[in-house]
Order: structure tokens, then C-alpha cells, then sequence
């Protein structure tokens, strides 16, 4: 990645002199951050943004991007009106974001016509990287297939035989518990029951807790997220639920898992990043975030952070217009605070680890153990061609 500086000195190395440098045009890349900043996923958008800016600050590159926000609401028309807006109208370069898989369902199309590369920043749906796939559509976050396949084989190859799931009734909490249900039983896992709750809607879990617990199963597994996954655990721990809770690391992610309580103690779950790792491109990360915003970082963070690294190397490779950014994308690969990276050409899906932690009372309040990881998830082709 090369600022602005070392162009103009390698410029002046290849005797170019400064008068006839052709330097990509100043503050030219204009993007569109498109992400819920109200409604259950507001905590999201405004983490992934910190971490976007935080990557552009950190390389010194802020009068090179101008950033319009836009509030999705997480609501699919919302966001769809916001995407036609921030290309027709502000005419931006390129859109990074999305939080919720349901937005990016109806952005898709537009996305795809209209030839603006997307860099999907949160939301895991399957069919944006599988039969849906674009070359206008790269993803640095995680499919919903990606983190929880994994975890349906290492928990039956830890011993849990049987399994209730609970998610929220949206196209992201049906993918995450299809992928982590195929992944169980084809492990040899048997689900006991499963049950979907209205989205950004259901207040009151007990029912449905109370039906998990009755059903017998060795184990629940959910998909929550933001102020639903506040919600549920703190109620699993208020109803005193005896069957262990699993899920998806969403669930118990740092960004609200304090909000939640001793309820997370003991939850175990998957997920492509924890501030714990022990790397030193990690303990960087973490070092500068908590400087910056006095509080550790979480997936949402990092997903922000390698949107702005993923950009700024595209636009360095191949220039600031939508074609040569869309076409860069896919070429992206480092080494970052959750591991090795790298976009799949075959579905322009991210290839990463995925980690299964616990979450435990640490000196300073809760934190995240690493259990295991389970190293380079690719998702299969499925239906993509670009
Ligand atoms: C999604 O809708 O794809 C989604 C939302 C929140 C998460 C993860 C996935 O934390």
C-alpha cells in the first residue's frame, strides 16, 4: 500500500519529475458507506466505520477518499433506495458496507447493473459469493456458511450428539442455521428442534427457551447479533437455562458481550475474529484501537479496517475508477489482525480462519478464549460465475 508521498517519490526515482507526474487525481475516490447507523444493527455500523476510518487515518490517506454516509436502517428497501442514491445521485466510486444479509439480497441487482464495486463489510449472505455472485461484489467480512459450518463438525466431534437452534426469521438466521445443521448431522449430530423468532422484533425469548431446554437436546445453537443478542443472553442466563449455549460469535461478540453480562460466561462460539489472538499484526491492531477509542476491538472493527486496507491497495494497484477498483479487489491478500487473508477469485468470497473461543471472566471483565482454530475456510464455488 503506498501513500500518496511514495508515489510522488518513486515517480521522481523513475525521473518522471514532479511537473509531468501523472498521479491518480487528489481525493477522487468518492465512497458510499452504506450501513445501519439506527435499529438493532446500529452498533454494527458505527463500529465497521470506525474501523474503516481508523485504516485510512492510520496510512495517512484521508484527502484522498471523500466518505458519504448512509443509513440502511437494515431494512432491504431502505438500503436498496440508499445504494440507487448514493451511485445515481452522489455518484460515488465505490460502496462499502452492508450490514445485514437481507439488505445486500435487494442491493444486489442494482449493484450488479449498475457496475459499482461493493465491498461487503458485514453481511455473510451465501447467494451474494455463491449463485448470485458478481464481479462488482467482493466480500472482506465472512458468509454466513463460512463461520458456522465448522462449528456443526467441531461439535459433534466434541461429543454433543444432539442440538436445538434458534435464530432470527431472516435470510441471514435460515443460512447460518442451514450451514451449521447440513455440518452437524453430517458429522453424525441429530437436531432436536429448531425454531426462528420474528427479526428486530422479539422481546421476550422465553417461550422459545423454554421449548429449547424442554426438547432434551445436549446443546443450544443460535444466530443472534447487536440488540437481539443482548436480548437473548441475557435472558438465557435470567431464566437459568441448564442446557449449554452455542452459537454463532456473533452472539457474544466484544462489542456488546459487557451489555450482556455473567450470562456469556461459558457460551462457546465460532467466529473469524477475537481481539485475543496472539499475533504480533493482531497485538498492533488492538494497541492502536484501544488508544484511539479506549475499548478493545471486535469483528465489526476489523471487517471496517480491512474494507479501508482492501480499497486502498486496489486503488493503488489498479487506479480510482469502478472498473479498475472492482477488477483489484479479487487480487487482495495480507496478513491482518485476524490472520491470513485473501479473496477467492471464485466467488470473491474471503478465505480466513475461523476461531471457537469461550467467553470468560478475565482480569479486566469479560474477554475471549481461544479453543481452536480451524484454519484457510474457502466456501465451495456453489453455483458462482462471474
Ligand atoms: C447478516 O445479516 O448477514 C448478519 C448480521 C449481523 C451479524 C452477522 C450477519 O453479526
Amino acid at each position: 500500500m503506498k501513500s500518496l508521498f511514495a508515489k510522488m517519490a518513486m515517480a521522481t526515482a523513475l525521473g518522471l519529475g514532479m511537473m509531468s507526474v501523472q498521479l491518480p487525481a487528489h481525493a477522487d475516490t468518492k465512497v458510499g458507506l452504506i450501513l445501519p447507523y439506527t435499529g438493532t444493527y446500529a452498533a454494527l455500523g458505527n463500529a465497521i466505520t470506525d474501523g474503516f476510518n481508523m485504516a485510512i487515518e492510520e496510512a495517512g490517506r484521508t484527502d484522498e477518499f471523500s466518505i458519504v454516509t448512509e443509513d440502511t436502517e437494515a431494512k432491504p428497501p431502505v438500503g436498496l433506495a440508499k445504494a440507487r442514491k448514493l451511485v445515481l445521485q452522489d455518484k460515488v466510486d465505490v460502496m462499502v458496507g452492508v450490514v445485514s444479509s437481507g439488505v445486500l439480497g435487494a442491493m444486489r441487482d442494482f449493484v450488479h447493473q449498475s457496475q459499482t464495486p461493493l465491498i461487503v463489510a458485514n453481511a455473510g449472505n451465501n447467494l451474494a459469493t455463491g449463485e448470485n455472485c458478481s464481479p462488482y461484489i467482493v466480500r472482506v467480512s465472512f458468509s454466513n456458511g463460512q463461520i458456522n459450518r465448522p462449528m456443526g463438525t467441531w461439535m459433534a466431534e466434541n461429543g454433543i450428539k444432539t442440538v436445538y437452534t434458534l435464530a432470527p426469521d431472516y435470510s441471514a438466521g435460515h443460512q447460518m442455521i442451514e450451514s451449521f445443521s447440513a455440518a452437524f448431522t453430517a458429522a453424525g449430530g441429530e437436531i432436536a428442534g429448531s425454531e426462528f423468532t420474528p427479526f428486530g422484533q422479539t422481546k421476550d425469548f422465553g417461550p422459545y427457551l423454554t421449548n429449547a431446554q424442554s426438547s432434551g437436546a445436549d446443546a443450544i445453537f443460535v444466530f443472534y447479533a447487536g440488540g437481539g443478542a443482548i436480548n437473548f443472553v441475557k435472558q438465557y442466563g435470567s431464566f437459568d437455562i441448564k442446557t449449554p449455549l452455542f452459537g454463532s460469535g456473533f452472539l457474544t461478540s466484544p462489542l456488546y458481550v459487557a451489555a450482556e453480562g455473567e450470562a456469556a460466561i461459558g457460551v462457546r462460539a465460532s467466529l473469524h475474529y477475537i481481539p485475543t489472538l496472539d499475533t504480533p499484526e493482531n497485538k498492533a491492531f488492538v494497541d492502536a484501537f484501544m488508544a484511539k477509542h479506549g475499548t478493545m476491538p471486535s469483528e465489526y472493527s476489523v471487517q471496517g479496517y480491512d474494507a479501508g486496507l482492501a480499497l486502498m491497495a486496489a486503488v493503488d494497484a489498479g487506479g480510482t475508477d469502478k472498473e479498475n477498483i472492482a477488477a483489484a479487489l479479487p487480487n487482495v491478500s495480507y496478513v491482518g489482525p485476524r490472520g491470513a487473508l485473501e479473496i477467492d477469485p471464485a466467488t470473491n468470497n474471503i478465505v480466513q480462519n475461523i476461531y471457537v473461543y469461550d467467553t470468560v471472566m478475565g482480569d479486566d471483565g469479560l474477554t475471549q478464549k481461544l479453543i481452536d482454530t480451524i484454519p484457510s475456510v474457502r466456501d465451495d464455488v456453489a453455483g458462482c460465475q462471474m
